[in-house]
């Protein structure tokens, strides 16, 4: 059979590939860094031209800000067509200190590749080219027909993403979507992710005298702007861990027995999470597992606070102003303007007399959860079976990818494939993130397998 060559190609082919990918994870493509816009443009380039490189037509979309990539080869009038999304940028390296190589001078340890952008989503998403191109090699051409997205600014929330899809909803227009840009749900353990996680985002400012003051000579007669912003956020959540925003709640699709049952029966290792961590123990809502809180439950963070004076020994004032970013991870059917406008009205109400308080929106993303019944999800099983040689479990992830949803109602389209090829505990945003060799490998695999299974059979 001709996937069987295709296969043996691949793996033959590894340490090629390896060395491919560390010359892009060179780049650092930090898309929040205006510095750097330069160098997430020569990633763009990097794909662009690597796409070329292994048979697909392709070029650059220019936007408002980072260039998405749009690469295509649509030779098979008769058989469906698959849209592949990833993308190029990655989220800032800091803090450098933590690394024990440099973030972007990959190498290679152990069996994993270390560096920045490894596992999220550079060596993920560059899976498809390799795989494409072996095809090409053993085959001639491709089975079925396929176009790539691949972006430059999901780290910063794809703020001009929508506009691009909307312009080029022809281009674009396909039958079925492949993501890997999330994990296994352990190591040994592959799996299809059917539903993502939405996020609201905000940013709280406080302001309170005109300039810092000496708390001396002005203690006891100003509102503190972080003593106003500590009593804000103390009152963003429960003590018992849930969020205490009226509303907050009213939206939520409860889970049914079925997905609970199915969520306990996944191998979590709680202990070995916990070690991971450094934390004793878990915490989160009561009366939920902590599967279910990390993947289909709500949840609010406070990601960072700054204020006042945090330098060496002790200055005695009192902060002109204060602030702190909130996020909050959203489950169907939670929408992102909704509960921004529950949080901005809780916000106002907590904000104490003296002090001026301003909540500003960042980004959103809105949840998503992919029926399993479709024949090309049933497609992806067995592409990952073939391609880990186990067949992959059912999960839900915590993270977002606010392209999804946007895919999902810009192009209408249903079958999304979610098939992440990393690890939880790849570091994904944290220092010394990595990408196993071996998931790199067998990520080509599956998508190889994936391609022939999306093919209809005779046409
Ligand atoms: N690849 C992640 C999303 C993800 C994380 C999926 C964990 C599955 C498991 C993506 O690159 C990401 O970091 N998304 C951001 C979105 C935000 C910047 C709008 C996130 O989830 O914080
Ligand atoms: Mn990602
Ligand atoms: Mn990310």
């Amino acid at each position: 059979m001709v996937l069987d060559t295709i296969l043996e190609k691949i793996d033959s082919n590894q340490n090629r590939y390896i060395e491919e990918l560390l010359g892009f994870l060179k780049i650092p493509s930090v898309s929040t860094y205006s510095h750097l816009a330069a160098d997430v443009r020569r990633a763009a380039e990097w794909v662009c031209s690597h796409a070329k490189r292994v048979g697909l037509q392709a070029r650059l979309i220019e936007t408002k800000g980072h260039p998405v990539v749009h690469a295509w080869r649509c030779r098979q009038p008769d058989q469906p067509t698959l849209l592949i999304y990833g993308h190029y940028d990655v989220q800032p390296p800091e803090p450098k200190e933590e690394w024990h190589s440099p973030p972007f001078s990959p190498v290679i340890r152990d069996g994993y590749i270390y560096a920045r952008g490894a596992s999220d989503d550079k060596g993920q998403f560059f899976t498809y080219l390799k795989a494409i191109e072996a095809i090409l090699a053993g085959a001639g051409e491709l089975p079925i027909n396929v176009k790539l997205l691949v972006e430059g600014e999901e780290e910063i929330g794809s703020p001009n993403l929508g506009p691009v899809l909307a312009a080029n909803a022809d281009l674009f227009k396909a039958d079925a979507i492949a993501i890997s840009d999330g994990s296994q749900f352990a190591r040994g353990v592959p799996a299809i992710t059917y539903g993502l996680r939405g996020l609201s985002y905000l940013q709280i400012d406080v302001r309170g005298p005109r300039i810092d003051l000496h708390s001396g000579a002005f203690g006891g007669l100003v509102k503190n702007p972080v003593q106003a912003l500590c009593e804000i956020l103390a009152q963003l959540r429960n003590p018992d861990g849930t969020v205490a925003i009226p509303g907050f709640y009213d939206q939520v699709l409860e889970l049914q027995a079925w997905e609970r049952n199915e969520l306990a029966a996944l191998p979590f290792a709680e202990q070995e999470l916990t070690q991971y961590l450094g934390i004793a123990d878990l915490s989160g809502e009561p009366d939920f597992a902590p599967l279910e809180r990390k993947t289909a439950r709500p949840t609010l963070d406070i990601n960072g606070i700054w204020g006042g004076f945090a330098g060496e020994g002790a200055k005695t004032v009192i902060p002109a102003k204060a602030g702190a970013k909130v996020s909050m991870r959203l489950v169907p059917n939670q929408r992102p303007e909704q509960i921004n406008q529950l949080f901005i009205d809780h916000v106002r109400r907590l904000a104490p007399e003296g002090v001026k308080v301003e909540v500003r929106e960042l980004h959103g993303a809105d949840p998503v959860l992919v029926r399993r019944d479709q024949p090309e999800v049933q497609a992806a099983v067995r592409a990952i079976a073939t391609g880990f040689g186990t067949a992959p479990v059912f999960i839900r992830e915590g993270g977002s990818i606010p392209i999804v949803n946007l895919l999902q109602e810009t192009l209408q389209l249903q079958a999304i494939l979610m098939m992440g090829w990393g690890n939880p505990d790849d570091g994904t945003h944290s220092p010394n993130e990595r990408f196993r060799l071996q998931d790199f490998h067998h990520g080509i695999r599956s998508v190889a397998a994936l391609l022939y299974e999306l093919a209809k059979p005779g046409a």
